[in-house]
C-alpha cells in the first residue's frame, strides 16, 4: 500500500482563518497554497487542509467520491453511537469491563485515531488518555475535541472533558509510564489491521484513512507493554478473522458481526 509522505499535504491558505491555517502548516511543516492555485495542485500531491465554519477538514482532491474527513462528534455516526449505540450493554462497554464495576475507571486509548472508540467510552463515564502518532489524525482530532469541549450541548461538551490527548507514539509513552511504576486502569488498543484487497466491505473512508497511516506493523509490541502498563484489564479490536495480537491468547473475548474484543484480564476490577 502507498502511504502518503508529508509532501502530499498541503494547508489551504484560507483568508477567514489565516492565522490557524499558517500555525498549522508551520507545526506540520507543509506548505500553503492559495485559493488560486489549488486549480494547478498536482494529481499525485493531493491532500489538502482546510479550515471552515465547521472545523478542520482533510480532503482527498484526487479522488472526489471521497468524503472529506473532519472529526465532528455531535452529528453522524459518533453522535448516532452515543445515543443509540447500546450504553454499557454494548460489546466495547462490556470488553473495558463498565458492567463489572462502579468505579470510575481511567482508560488510555494508545492507537486513537480519529477518536470513535473514545468518544464512547467517555460517554460511558470513563475518563481518558488518548495517544496518536499522526500528525495530520492528530490535528483533525484535537480540532475535533477543542470544538467538542465548547459544544452547546452541555453532554457533549462534559464528555469531551473528560479526554485528554497527547501525540507521539505509544511505544515510547508506555515505555516511560512503566520506568515511573505507573499503570493505567485499562489500557485499549486497536491498531490498523492489513487492508483486505479488492474487499467491496472496505469502504472508501476507511481506505482514504488506511492510506494516511499505513499499517501499524509494531502492534505486537504495543500489546506487551500495554499488559505492563495496565492494572486490570487490556483490551484489543480486531477484525474478526484476524490472529492474536504477538500471538498472546487472550482471557475472553466480546464477538461481534465483523470485529471482536480480545480481552487480556490481569485483575478484578473494583466493585
Ligand atoms: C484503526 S485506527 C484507530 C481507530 C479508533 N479506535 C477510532 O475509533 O477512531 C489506529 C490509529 O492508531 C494510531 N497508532 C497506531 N499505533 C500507534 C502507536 N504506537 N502510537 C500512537 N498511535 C498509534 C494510528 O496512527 C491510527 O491513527
Amino acid at each position: 500500500m502507498n502511504v502518503r509522505g508529508f509532501s502530499d499535504y498541503k494547508v489551504l491558505a484560507n483568508k477567514a482563518f489565516l492565522s490557524e491555517s499558517e500555525a498549522l502548516a508551520a507545526r506540520l511543516k507543509v506548505s500553503l497554497i492559495e485559493e488560486k492555485d489549488l486549480g494547478a495542485f498536482s494529481e499525485e500531491t493531493d491532500f489538502l487542509l482546510r479550515y471552515t465554519e465547521q472545523g478542520l477538514v482533510l480532503e482527498n482532491l484526487a479522488a472526489k467520491k471521497v468524503n472529506p474527513v473532519i472529526v465532528n462528534f455531535e452529528v453522524g455516526a459518533a453522535n448516532h453511537r452515543r445515543l443509540f449505540g447500546g450504553g454499557k450493554g454494548q460489546l466495547i462497554a462490556k470488553a473495558v469491563g463498565f458492567n463489572k464495576t462502579k468505579s470510575d475507571i481511567h482508560i488510555c486509548d494508545c492507537t486513537a485515531g480519529l477518536g470513535g472508540d473514545a468518544f464512547v467510552l467517555a460517554s460511558l463515564g470513563a475518563s481518558l488518555t488518548l495517544i496518536e502518532r499522526h500528525p495530520v489524525v492528530f490535528e483533525l482530532l484535537n480540532d475535533g475535541l477543542e470544538r467538542a469541549r465548547c459544544s452547546d450541548s452541555f453532554e457533549v461538551a462534559e464528555i469531551a472533558r473528560r479526554i485528554s490527548l497527547q501525540t507521539g507514539n505509544a511505544i515510547e509513552i508506555l515505555t516511560a509510564k512503566i520506568s515511573c511504576n505507573e499503570k493505567y486502569d485499562v489500557v485499549y488498543l486497536d491498531p490498523m489491521f492489513p487492508e483486505r484487497k479488492k474487499s467491496a466491505s472496505v469502504k472508501k473512508e476507511m481506505q482514504f484513512f488506511h492510506s494516511l497511516v499505513g499499517n501499524d506493523e509494531d502492534s505486537d509490541q504495543l500489546l506487551e507493554l500495554a499488559l505492563q502498563a495496565a492494572l486490570y484489564r487490556v483490551v484489543v479490536k480486531r477484525p474478526k478473522i484476524a490472529p492474536f495480537l504477538a500471538s498472546v491468547k487472550p482471557n475472553t473475548q466480546q464477538l461481534g458481526r465483523s470485529s471482536r474484543y480480545d480481552i487480556y484480564s490481569l485483575k478484578k476490577l473494583p466493585d
